[in-house]
């Protein structure tokens, strides 16, 4: 695990973006996305890059993380739209590039199963974009996740139903079910680059990078990935101990091992 303390979340954003436009100039690449506010600056500098730099998606692939139960994909707050909102119509992704899990699917299980073969059948994720609860978790895998489990249906925390609330009109209007990719399915992932910024992510970024490898912090199952960055502002890395390390360590690795 590759800890990278950065000044600002603006810095964080241009790393991340520095990552993932590696891999998607490489040839055709499957990206993982996440929503939530974490990766908005990662995807208006991909934006930026697309149309001043000529940085092309048209073969990527993208797969989201997640999805709430209950909401069509035209919902303004399905994760669906607000992926296309935020970032996959701003470039240029081939149509049917973009994959998301059905939150109105009758049958939810066969549902996250189809998801897991689509994954599969594209080769694998080669980037996911994680960011993280204020209660340690990844996708939408709560506190006491199997950490060896798959996409499948969960019940959101009251923490961070609290913590949606934002985008939503009331409290009461977050649904209570998401279909969610696995830890399992995340750690297939190639590379995980988890991004965190601000204060209230303090303690999430602690427990997940230095406490123990345990289910009531899901994000600690990261540490078995033999392949993970995590870009934190100074403000998420603030309860980390071993903060001088990071940086000592960061600044001087070799320029061409890149992240
Ligand atoms: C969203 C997701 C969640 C969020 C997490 C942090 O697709 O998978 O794990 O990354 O809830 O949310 P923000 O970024 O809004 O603080």
């Amino acid at each position: 695990m590759e800890i990278v303390i950065l000044p600002s979340p603006a810095e964080v954003a241009r790393k991340a973006a520095d990552a993932i436009e590696q891999y998607v100039r490489r040839g055709p690449a499957v990206l993982g996305l996440a929503t939530g506010s974490t990766p908005l600056g990662t995807y208006q500098e991909l934006i930026e890059r697309h149309r001043n730099s000529g940085l092309g998606f048209g073969q990527a692939q993208a797969f989201l993380l997640d999805e709430y139960v209950g909401l069509p994909a035209a919902h303004p707050q399905s994760y669906h739209s607000v992926i296309r909102d935020e970032f996959t119509d701003s470039v240029d992704f081939a149509a049917g590039a973009v994959h998301g899990l059905d939150g109105m699917a009758q049958d939810p299980q066969a549902e996250a199963a189809q998801y897991e073969e689509r994954i599969a059948a594209a080769g694998g994720v080669d980037i996911q974009i994680l960011g993280i609860g204020t209660d340690g978790h990844v996708g939408f895998n709560e506190p006491m996740s199997s950490l060896a489990s798959r996409t499948r249906i969960k019940t959101l925390t009251r923490q961070t139903r609290k913590d949606n609330a934002r985008f939503f009109d009331r409290e009461q209007d977050v649904p209570d079910h998401v279909l969610t990719q696995g830890l399992g399915t995340i750690g297939q992932a190639r590379h995980l680059l988890l991004l965190a910024m601000g204060a209230a992510k303090a303690d999430a970024i602690a427990a997940a990078v230095e406490g123990p490898l345990a289910a009531i912090c899901p994000a600690s199952v990261l540490q078995l990935h033999p392949h993970v960055t995590v870009l934190v502002d100074e403000a998420a890395a603030s309860k980390l101990t071993h903060q001088d390390y990071y940086r000592d360590t960061f600044s001087r690795k070799p320029a061409w091992q890149g992240l």
